[in-house]
Formats: structure tokens, C-alpha cells, sequence
């Protein structure tokens, strides 16, 4: 078995910087925000990893369901020989996905692709195991900025699970897929996991769970801060929010300063003054319909082949392909 290959574009020089010019503007704009990439540190990961296994986090179970149904006909429409998986984490689901493509024969290449370092690393090293004859070839690096340095040649299908898709504001979301489409050749596909709209108490549910773990992973973030720019949030006066925007159709994820306070954060040398009930916000969510998912990938050129939801309606996977 030859060991996975490893590409990385984001390392710890270029990671701080970022990381810096975000915080910078997010907490000295207003409102305040922070984006949700930061989130995924070996902490954060594992956070998010516990949040797929709580029972009001419907989205994976929904997706795998679909997976299980459909990764047969996803692997002959797309007669992929690689596969190339944006914000894999630990590419659990993606498993069904590669016993299809290798059971045809078709599959040579995966290409996972995370800005998390480790967790892209160590879910690499147990697909090579688990997948012996596949080349395995990771790439660490940012999705909004990196996918021009994916690997070419080959048949290829670009799949990103989990509904990730949500977690851009609209104006990126429409960057990042014309991104998407400039990196395929005509006759590659684009297999997209979306979060459906739903009655909004199951989707607060979701994003607010009992045990708190979503919670958890929210506040995550500023320990992030505080360990790379040298910040002092104590994340304990700042208590996890979960709303859904009707109008925007999508989750809001805020932390609300519990009181008046007043970080420092040594790095950017700032300080920043948050007043007590303040919300700054961390994460959106979009929900969508499947005209919506059409229309988007109309604009930027790619026609839907297909679309499926899991039996309760609640999640929809579709593949389109490059005009
Ligand atoms: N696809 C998995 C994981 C979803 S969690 C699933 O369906 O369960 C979102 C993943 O995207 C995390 O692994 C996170 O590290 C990664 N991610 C978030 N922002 C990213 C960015 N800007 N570039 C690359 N990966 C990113
Ligand atoms: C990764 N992403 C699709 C998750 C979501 O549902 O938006 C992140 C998450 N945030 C809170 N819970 C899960």
C-alpha cells in the first residue's frame, strides 16, 4: 500500500495571517463575526464529529441514507476514476461512496481535501489502509482559495458533503461554485449535500442540542482565538445562541456576551469591547428548496442530472454535471 500523498497550502505561515486578518475584521465590524473555518481545530473537529451523533443533528443520518441508496447510480452517471471530497473531516459517510466506485473497478484516486491538518491526515491514513488500491492524495488547504491547486487528469466527480454548502454567506456561495466549475473539465460532475427548509423548532433543535455539545463547538472558536493570537475570551461569559432567520432561510449560530467586557487580544494588539446581552455572530446555516440548488448551479453553469432526498424529505443530495 503506498503511503497517501500530501499537498499543503495552508500551513502554520499562511494560517496565522488568515486567521489574524479574520479576527480583525469580524470583531471591529458591526455587528461583530468570526467565520466558521476557525471552528475546525483538532477540538473542534471532534466537536463536530459528536454533534453528527446527536440525535436532534438529523443531517447526517439523512445523508447517509441517501448515500447508501444512491452511490451506485452516482458512480455510473458520473464514470468517475477520481474522486475529490471538499471539507472531508473524517470522511466517514464518503465510505459509501468509495465501496460503489471500487466495487465497478472505476475508482483510482481520492482526493480529500480539509483545512484541518490533522483530522485530513489521520482519516487519509485510514482510507489507505481500509482502500488498499486506491491512490490516496490529500490536500490541505482552504476551499475558497485553494481549489485551483487540485489535482488534475482523470474522469473526475468533486463531492462536498454535509451540507457545508450552508455555511456560506450567498455572495461567497456563488464564488466558491463558479470556483467549483473553472476546476472541472466538461463531463465532470459536482455531487452537493444540502440541508432541506424545514419547520423551524426541529432546525433550532439541531443547531441547540440538550447536551450541549453544539454549544461547545460554538464557544470552541474563541478558545481558538485565544490559543493562536494570544486572546483573553473566557468563554464561560459567553453563552451559545441559535436562531433561524426566516427570510434569509437560514440557522444564525451567535455567542452572546453574558456581560460587559472588554478582551484583549495581544496579537492585533486590540481590544475589543463586547456589552452585556451583545450577540456576535459565528456561523450561518442555509436551508434550501430544490429550485433554489437548480437555479445556483444554473447560474454558474452546471445542469442538475439528478436530485434525491432521504425518505423523510428532510435532506437532499444532487449531482450536476459541466455543461
Ligand atoms: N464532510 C463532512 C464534514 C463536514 S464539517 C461531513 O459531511 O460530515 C465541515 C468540514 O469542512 C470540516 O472538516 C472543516 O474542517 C472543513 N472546512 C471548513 N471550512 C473550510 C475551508 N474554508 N476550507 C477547507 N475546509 C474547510
Ligand atoms: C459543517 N456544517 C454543515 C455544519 C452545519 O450544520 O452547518 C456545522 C455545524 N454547526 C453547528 N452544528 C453543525
Amino acid at each position: 500500500m503506498p503511503e497517501p500523498e500530501l499537498d499543503i497550502h495552508l500551513d502554520a505561515d499562511e494560517w496565522a495571517p488568515q486567521l489574524r486578518n479574520d479576527v480583525l475584521e469580524g470583531l471591529t465590524s458591526s455587528p461583530k463575526t468570526l467565520p466558521p473555518k476557525w471552528f475546525y481545530d483538532d477540538r473542534g473537529s471532534d466537536l463536530f464529529d459528536q454533534i453528527t451523533r446527536l440525535p436532534e443533528y438529523y443531517p447526517t443520518e439523512a445523508e447517509r441514507q441517501i448515500l447508501h441508496a444512491r452511490a451506485g447510480e452516482i458512480a455510473a452517471l458520473s464514470a468517475a476514476d477520481t474522486l475529490i471530497e471538499l471539507g472531508s473531516g473524517t470522511s466517514d459517510k464518503t465510505r459509501v461512496l468509495l465501496d460503489a466506485f471500487t466495487a465497478t473497478g472505476q475508482l483510482v484516486r481520492f482526493v480529500p481535501f480539509d483545512v484541518s491538518e490533522q483530522t485530513l491526515i489521520d482519516a487519509a491514513k485510514v482510507i489507505g489502509e481500509d482502500y488498499p488500491d486506491l491512490r490516496i492524495h490529500g490536500v490541505v488547504g482552504d476551499f475558497e482559495r485553494h481549489l485551483g491547486t487540485l489535482p488534475s487528469g482523470g474522469r473526475r466527480v468533486i463531492v462536498f458533503l454535509g451540507g457545508t454548502i450552508g455555511n456560506f454567506a450567498p455572495a461567497q456561495r456563488r464564488d466558491f461554485l463558479e470556483q467549483v466549475v473553472a476546476t472541472l473539465n466538461p463531463g465532470d460532475s459536482f455531487v452537493l449535500g444540502t440541508d432541506l427548509v424545514k419547520d423551524s423548532g426541529r432546525l433550532v433543535a439541531a443547531y441547540d442540542d440538550s447536551q450541549g455539545v453544539t454549544a461547545e463547538f460554538n464557544k470552541n472558536v474563541l478558545s481558538v482565538v485565544n490559543k493562536h493570537l494570544d486572546a483573553n475570551f473566557d468563554p464561560d461569559t459567553f453563552e451559545h445562541v441559535a436562531v433561524f432567520d426566516e427570510e434569509n432561510a437560514w440557522i444564525e449560530m451567535r455567542l452572546r456576551s453574558l456581560v460587559d467586557q472588554t478582551v484583549h487580544i495581544a496579537d492585533l494588539d486590540l481590544d475589543v469591547s463586547f456589552a452585556a446581552g451583545e450577540e456576535m455572530r459565528t456561523e450561518i446555516s442555509a436551508k434550501f428548496t430544490r429550485d433554489r440548488v437548480a437555479d445556483e448551479l444554473a447560474d454558474v453553469g452546471l445542469d442538475l442530472l439528478d436530485w434525491w432526498t432521504d425518505t423523510a424529505g428532510d435532506y437532499a443530495l444532487s449531482i450536476s454535471t459541466c455543461r
